[in-house]
């Protein structure tokens, strides 16, 4: 597939558009010959009424187009993202970037390539030109811009083998950008799991609350992408991992050597050593298995106790509660209030508030055992208190293989360590959840989708660098953003605060518009919003590209 890449500039004369094509605009919008290619550029309005940097949604020929003007240009591209639809004139455009409203894929608006995840490919452009002050864009299907990188790849790697462990959020992003950028090696795929790579965040929204079923779970990649790549999928786990002989070992007996490896096996969710901890209804939630698992059983239960006041914790409860409110839903953890640590006391009440509201129950304390005989009857608090139940759900973080992954460098915690460019070892990549990474001279270890994803990117064009061009390998430097959704309000984060010296605040987390900027030494470090998808997003780019937050204080100051 080839992406015709077009711009057009305001105000330049074109000679080259033929005569026959000024009397198509002459007699209307929709007219339509065969085989003549310019004749199917059609008005889509004054070039002087786009305002802008503001991105404007036409339908041309019934094609659903995004026009952007920036400055002098004009873009023309598609006007749904590629990950979940979402309307992209809902989006931000800046730094030469459009970024997608709902969960900040990002893409570059003169090539229409991805830039970031989660949407793992690029958007179609169409054919754009300015005459005589009109936009006329071509809504035939464009074709895809050609990567500069494809020749040289061609050439060096067409005999590599490039393995990725663990089909994940990672894993997935890893492999579609090896196809991206046109790699013509083999590439082998092992996970365990059959249905990998999908959307493993739906697992506590739309599954938890019933308007999903698991086997709906949107796949992560597209098989049409994947035939015209070398890629073989193993439905199999990986053993062991020999780096000097570059070679991985599978449960089942097989052995597979590797030019370059890519880990991307993800955590292990925690199941605490505590008394009756595999009775019979305690799960945990990390694979579509499991989910399947856990809502077979709720069928049956109308009392369910959550260890734990994670994310996880708070968006399955949300979700539960969405699903039947005859269900009963206590949360226990040692602290009152949720996400205190990263939100502060003032937003992790407004969440524990906000489930309440919807009658989740929150118990402090600590989880000493489980009672009963082959199924849960009980939970059982250090205090002595015991609080019964017939369902549980374990939300107490994850862990790593760390059996797997001892032949490289390990944190106390079991994380890989890795170098700025991902690489744990020589030729082998970590990335996503088992990993901590340098950022900003800290040691990072971040749980996030999108920035799993873009681990995975990361890793996948090093290995590519590696492979044909290792002058050009990149330092991982992408600024964490994370969003969550518990009872239809969705809030998104930008940034990493540890720890923070003032919040400065727009509205109140109740309102429908909400802005929390965490600043440490006077900078802003990290921002948490309701209703701002594109403030969110250009502080995102601003953050990226290491450069004044403009937006986020023009609405301070607003404000
Ligand atoms: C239910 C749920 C909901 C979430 N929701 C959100 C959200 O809304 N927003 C957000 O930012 N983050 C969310 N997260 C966190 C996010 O999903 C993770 O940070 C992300 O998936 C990490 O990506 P990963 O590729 O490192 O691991 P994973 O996505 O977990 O993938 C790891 C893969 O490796 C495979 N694997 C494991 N061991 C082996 C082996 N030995 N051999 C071969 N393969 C192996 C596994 O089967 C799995 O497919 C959620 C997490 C969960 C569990
Ligand atoms: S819909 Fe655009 S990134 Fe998800």
């Amino acid at each position: 597939m080839k992406f015709n890449v077009f711009n057009a500039q305001i105000g330049i004369k074109l000679d080259g558009l033929e005569s026959r094509n000024t009397s198509l605009l002459a007699h209307g919008v929709g007219a339509h010959l065969d085989k003549e290619p310019l004749m199917s550029f059609i008005s889509a309005g004054p070039a002087d009424r786009l305002e802008n940097l503001k991105p404007k949604r036409v339908t041309l020929n019934d094609t659903e187009i995004l026009l952007i003007r920036d400055g002098e240009n004009v873009y023309a591209g598609s006007a749904d993202c590629p990950h979940k639809g979402a309307p992209l004139e809902d989006g931000a455009v800046c730094r030469g970037k459009l970024v997608c409203p709902w969960h900040k894929g990002t893409f570059d608006i003169a090539s229409a390539d991805v830039c970031e995840p989660p949407a793992l490919t690029g958007l179609s452009r169409y054919a754009v030109e300015i005459r005589d002050g009109e936009v006329l864009v071509d809504p035939e299907q464009a074709t895809d811009s050609t990567d500069k990188r494809q020749n040289r790849l061609t050439a060096v790697n067409a005999h590599s083998h490039i393995v990725i462990v663990g089909a994940g959020a990672a894993g997935a992003a890893a492999l579609q950008s090896l196809v991206n950028n046109r790699y013509h090696g083999r590439i082998t795929v092992v996970d365990p799991e059959a249905d990998a790579p999908y959307d493993r965040t739906l697992l506590t929204k739309a599954v938890t609350a019933g308007d999903m079923e698991p086997d709906e779970v949107d796949p992560l990649v597209n098989q049409d992408d994947m035939d015209i790549t070398e890629v073989t999928r193993l439905v199999a786990k990986v053993s062991g991992i020999d780096t000097a002989a570059h070679q991985i070992e599978l449960y089942d007996g097989q052995s597979l050597t590797y030019d370059r490896l890519l880990i991307a096996t993800g955590g292990i969710p925690i199941r605490p050593d505590l008394p009756g901890v595999n009775l019979l209804g305690i799960h945990t939630l990390r694979n579509i298995e499991h989910v399947e698992r856990l809502l077979a059983d709720v069928e049956n239960t109308n009392n369910i106790t959550i260890v734990g006041n994670s994310f996880i914790s708070l968006e399955v409860a949300a979700s539960l509660k969405q699903r039947s409110d005859n269900i009963r839903v206590k949360v226990i953890a040692p602290d009152a209030v949720p996400f205190e640590k990263q939100f502060g006391t003032q937003i992790g009440q407004y969440f524990r508030d906000l489930h309440e509201k919807h009658d989740v129950e929150f118990v402090e304390g600590t989880v000493s055992g489980f009672h009963g005989t082959e199924k849960v009857t009980a939970v059982k608090l250090e205090s002595g208190e015991t609080l019964e139940t017939n369902l549980v759900l374990l939300a107490t973080g994850i862990t790593t293989d760390k059996d797997l992954l001892n032949s490289f460098t390990l944190t106390h915690q079991g994380l890989v360590k890795v170098n700025e460019f991902l690489e744990a070892a020589e030729d082998v990549y970590a990335v996503g959840d088992i990993t901590s990474y340098p950022y900003n001279g800290e040691e990072m270890h971040i749980e996030h989708w999108r920035l799993a994803q873009q681990h995975g990117r990361c890793a996948a064009e090093n290995i590519l660098a590696s492979l044909a061009y290792p002058a050009e390998r990149k330092a991982f430097d992408r600024t964490p953003y994370f969003w969550t959704q518990q009872f239809d309000v969705k809030f998104e984060y930008v940034g990493h605060a540890k720890e923070w010296d003032e919040i400065e605040a727009v509205g109140t987390p109740e309102d429908e518009q909400y802005l929390a900027v965490f600043r440490k030494d006077g900078k802003e470090i990290a921002a948490l919003a309701k209703g701002y998808p594109q403030l969110m997003a250009k502080m995102i780019i601003e953050m990226d590209d290491h450069v004044a937050l403009s937006s986020v204080k023009a609405e301070l100051e607003a404000a």
